[in-house]
C-alpha cells in the first residue's frame, strides 16, 4: 500500500539526517523529505503503480491527491507520481492512449512544473475528483485511492469545495 510504503520512507529518511551534528534533528516527518527531483528515463516503465482498495477512505484519498499534486507538479518525482496511478487510467486526452505506459515518456524526467506558490490544488470529496493548475488545468478522478481517469481540456480548478488537509500535515 502506498501510504504504508510513504511512511517507511519518512521512518527511513532520518537515518541520514542522524549523521549531521546535533541540533539538525528532524523530529517530524516533512513532505519535502520524502519527495526529491528524480529523473527515471532510463526505465521503460513506471516502477511502481497504485493498486486500487476499496477500504481507502476519502480523507486518506486527500492526502494522496495532495501528494500527488506534490509528486507531479512541484517536486518532479515520477517515482511517487506513478505509484499513485493505477494500471487503467482512463485518457480523455485527444491523441494519447489510456493506461500509465502511455504517458511515462512524458514524465519519467522529473521535470517539475512549478512551484506550490505559483501553481494550485484541489480535491473535491464529493466527486473524488483532484484537480491540478499550472499552465494549464488537470482533473482526475480517484477509484479505490488511486488517479484513476484524467481530463485536461477547458477544466477549471474549483474555488470553493476544496478539501483541507490536518493542520498537521505539513507543506
Ligand atoms: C469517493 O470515494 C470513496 C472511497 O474512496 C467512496 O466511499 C465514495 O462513495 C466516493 N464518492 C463518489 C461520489 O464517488
Amino acid at each position: 500500500m502506498h501510504f504504508l510504503s510513504a511512511l517507511m520512507a519518512a521512518t527511513l529518511a532520518p537515518i541520514g539526517i542522524l549523521a549531521a551534528p546535533a541540533g539538525n534533528a528532524v523530529s517530524v516527518p516533512q513532505f519535502h523529505h520524502l519527495y526529491a527531483r528524480e529523473n527515471l528515463c532510463h526505465l521503460a516503465s513506471p516502477p511502481e503503480l497504485c493498486t486500487p482498495d476499496d477500504s481507502i477512505t476519502v480523507e486518506e484519498t486527500a492526502l494522496r491527491a495532495y501528494q500527488f499534486y506534490r509528486a507531479f507538479v512541484v517536486d518532479g518525482d515520477p517515482r511517487t507520481m506513478f505509484s499513485l496511478i493505477d494500471n487503467v487510467y482512463q485518457q480523455h486526452h485527444p491523441g494519447y492512449a489510456s493506461g500509465p505506459q502511455a504517458i511515462w515518456p512524458l514524465f519519467c524526467n522529473g521535470r517539475p512544473l512549478g512551484t506550490e506558490p505559483s501553481t494550485r490544488w484541489c480535491f473535491d470529496a464529493s466527486t473524488n475528483m483532484s484537480y491540478a493548475q499550472y499552465s494549464t488545468v488537470d482533473r482526475w478522478r480517484w477509484v479505490g485511492g488511486c488517479v484513476h481517469e484524467h481530463w485536461d481540456q477547458g477544466e477549471r480548478i474549483p474555488t470553493d469545495k476544496c478539501y483541507e488537509l490536518p493542520t498537521n500535515v505539513t507543506r
